[in-house]
């Protein structure tokens, strides 16, 4: 374990704002986990998870109390009757994951090539992209349960997936710190017609490999064509959500030539859109360039506050309600705080623990 004092939310997370954060506990062994939540608990720090800094968003005054990150690392193999089952420690770069599936002709995630994160933070919102989402493949994640000091495996069941969501999200946010994530990913390739945008490129480009190999390959040209870089540009991916509607909804956006995809309850309207539609698409917003060819995405171009970011984001969700009456929804989390529950085993009684945290446990590096 690494715990490192006064790190900079924005050198940690891909929009690049955010002030100081007090402890970064870096986490190389899963034992690791009950001391570093009990430093936490003893000194009444806040908590909270990162990964990758991809689909977070920092806060000007920082965070003051310990950011925990996962740096374990591994893939497992378990070979299954039509495929293989991965064990994936939560601290891989999902990409490399992505990369190691489909050399090997599994298919179930090539769609979600190139999503910048950790592999634990993967079903924290359901990433999902190009007509698959994580949770089609996840079979189960082995946690830490902060609320009671145990070590623990739940189902895809247990996790109650939704669009971007989880209850490691919503109901149970910051309860759980993931470990590992096991994917049943099948030998094959993705059911066609696959995604529009991937048909239309497969056909432009004449390609009829449809191997998980072949498909990364498209998804990752078309990602590249249209989203930002997060080494280069500062940006958080989609920054808003699309939008769910009921069936009469649904009728009623399809009547006015809204573009709307219809689910199996419903329709999905395309946020992106709305923004274009609302004439916002390429403007630059208090420092924040709504992105020219994904408009859902914000790229940080010269802000130099959660503020800035927070302003335009409020214009454009106003400017779209004022237009079409649609209130667009922040897709990344903003990092702010979980409070650590004391264990009753290892936490000292409040009596004797003090407010003014002392050096942490392990020093610098262990
Ligand atoms: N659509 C379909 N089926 C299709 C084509 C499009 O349902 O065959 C729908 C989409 O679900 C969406 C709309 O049409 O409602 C527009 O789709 P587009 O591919 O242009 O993407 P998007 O809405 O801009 C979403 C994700 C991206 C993901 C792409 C590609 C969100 C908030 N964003 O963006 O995810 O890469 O689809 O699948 O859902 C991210 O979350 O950071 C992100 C970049």
């Amino acid at each position: 374990m690494r715990v490192n004092e006064n790190i900079l939310i924005s050198s940690l997370t891909t929009m690049r704002l955010g002030g100081p954060a007090r402890y970064v506990i870096e986490i190389e062994r899963p034992e690791e986990l009950p001391e570093a939540y009990g430093f936490a608990a003893t000194y009444h720090l806040p908590t909270f998870v990162l990964g990758y800094g991809a689909n977070t968003i920092g806060h000007d005054e920082g965070f003051p109390g310990a950011i925990i990150i996962s740096r374990m690392k591994g893939i497992h193999e378990t070979p299954t009757p039509d495929g293989i089952q991965l064990k994936v420690m939560s601290g891989e770069y999902w990409d490399d994951v992505v990369a190691y599936a489909t050399s090997k002709g599994l298919t179930g995630i090539e769609g979600l090539s190139l999503i910048p994160g950790l592999a634990g933070a993967a079903p924290v919102q359901n990433i999902g992209a190009y007509g698959q989402e994580i949770s089609d493949t996840l079979e189960s994640i082995d946690v830490y349960d902060t609320a009671t000091h145990s070590f623990t495996t739940l189902t895809a069941s247990d996790l109650h997936f939704g669009y971007r969501q989880s209850i490691l999200n919503t109901t149970e946010s910051g309860r759980y710190f993931v470990i590992s994530i096991t994917l049943n990913l099948k030998h094959g390739q993705m059911p066609r017609p696959l995604y529009r945008s991937i048909e239309k490129y497969l056909s432009e480009h004449s390609i009829t490999d449809f191997s998980p190999a072949s498909i990364r390959d498209v998804v990752i040209a078309i990602r590249r064509s249209k989203l930002p870089d997060p080494l280069t540009e500062a940006s958080a991916g989609s920054f808003f959500k699309n939008i769910f509607l009921d069936e009469t909804a649904t009728e009623a956006c399809e009547a006015k030539g809204y573009p709307v995809h219809r689910t199996t309850d419903g329709g999905k309207l395309n946020s992106g859109w709305l923004i274009e539609q609302a004439g916002l698409a390429g403007q630059l917003i208090h420092g924040i360039r709504v992105s020219p060819k994904a408009s859902l995405v914000l790229i940080n171009e010269s802000a130099t506050s959660y503020t800035d970011l927070a302003t335009a984001r409020d214009e454009i969700i106003s400017k779209v309600y004022d237009t079409y009456g649609f209130w667009l929804e922040q897709e990344p989390v903003e990092l702010v705080a979980h409070l650590a529950s004391p264990s009753a085993s290892s936490a000292p009684s409040p009596s004797t623990s003090s407010s003014t945290p002392p050096t942490p446990p392990t020093g610098a590096t262990k």
